[in-house]
């Protein structure tokens, strides 16, 4: 596997490989199994696979969550090494934010109103900066993102449609763990009861699913009962509960089965934020 720790580097390797369909999957590395299947899925899809793997500081809204971000880079290189990843690209901030390291504003049309966007100002600013940055300079036909994190999947293809980028982007379905919690780097900080804890999330809110009745419950009623249910678990405390239209993440009025939706959940596991999301119809 290529290390790529320049723009001169990444030129040179872009170059010997001009006619293959490139796939590119950014991270911030720590890596899980999660990462590893946005890996698979660009293999299946293209030639080549690059990953990036940037902790990028615009993206961080509260500076002790930049220096506690999880840093184990030799395993990460390790682990893509086995996966038969192509190459990994490595920047520095120098290399990303030339003049500095400030976000671009962007107009996400209400895609960043609710959830995500709530809790943490100028968070999707930075990350979309970081992403249409690296966009301009790898140039990648596809480019792979998680539903892990829909609302950040979600802003990605508007702005890519918005600002005409020339790459595909392709959602991956969320990893999950045998018991349903959904994969995360922030997972290796639960404890142990925590971490049996944390399994409620997916299956509280699938149970809920399969015992919603659209015609006699609203998405209201709905989450109130999500919220009951996910704080009645020990070291859970709910942030939010949210029914979205999957489209254009606003939240629900009412329950229309004909129109495909989410539920997207945010809990605190101790001292862990969480978060995951379900297809509702
Ligand atoms: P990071 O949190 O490292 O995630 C990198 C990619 O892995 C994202 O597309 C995310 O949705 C996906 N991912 C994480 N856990 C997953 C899981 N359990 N199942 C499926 N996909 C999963 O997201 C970022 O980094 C950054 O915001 C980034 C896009 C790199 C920009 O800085």
């Amino acid at each position: 596997m290529e290390h790529i720790r320049s723009i001169e580097e990444l030129a040179r390797w872009k170059s010997e490989g001009r006619e293959k369909k490139l796939g590119f999957v950014p991270t911030m590395g720590a890596l899980h199994e999660g990462h590893l299947s946005l890996v698979r899925l660009s293999q299946s899809k293209c030639d080549r696979t690059l990953v990036s793997i940037y902790v990028n500081p615009t993206q961080f809204n509260k500076a002790e969550d930049l220096e506690k971000y999880p840093n184990t880079l030799e395993e990460d290189l390790r682990a893509l090494d086995a996966q038969g990843c192509d190459a990994v690209f490595l920047p520095d901030a120098a290399m990303l934010y030339p003049d500095g390291l400030e976000a671009r504003s962007f107009d996400f049309e209400g895609l960043d109103r609710y959830m995500e966007g709530e809790g943490r100002p100028g968070h999707f600013e930075g990350m979309a900066t970081v992403v249409t940055r690296f966009f301009d300079l790898i140039k990648p036909d596809c480019a792979i993102f998680g539903e892990k994190d829909y609302q950040q999947l979600s802003i990605i293809k508007q702005v890519v449609a918005k600002e005409r980028w020339p790459v595909e982007i392709v959602p991956a379905a969320i990893s999950r763990e045998p018991d349903g919690l959904a994969m995360s780097s922030r997972n290796m900080r639960l404890t142990a009861y925590e971490r049996e804890d944390a399994a409620q999330i997916f299956s509280r809110l699938q149970s809920a699913i399969s015992k919603l009745n659209s015609q006699e419950s609203t998405p209201e009623t709905f989450e109130t009962a999500c919220i009951k249910a996910l704080n009645a678990v020990p070291t859970i405390n709910v942030e939010y509960v949210r029914c979205c239209d999957a489209l254009t993440l606003q939240p629900l009025d009412q329950f229309d089965a004909s129109r495909s939706s989410r539920v997207f959940a945010a809990v605190q596991c101790g001292k862990v934020r969480l978060i995951d999301n379900l297809p509702l119809f």
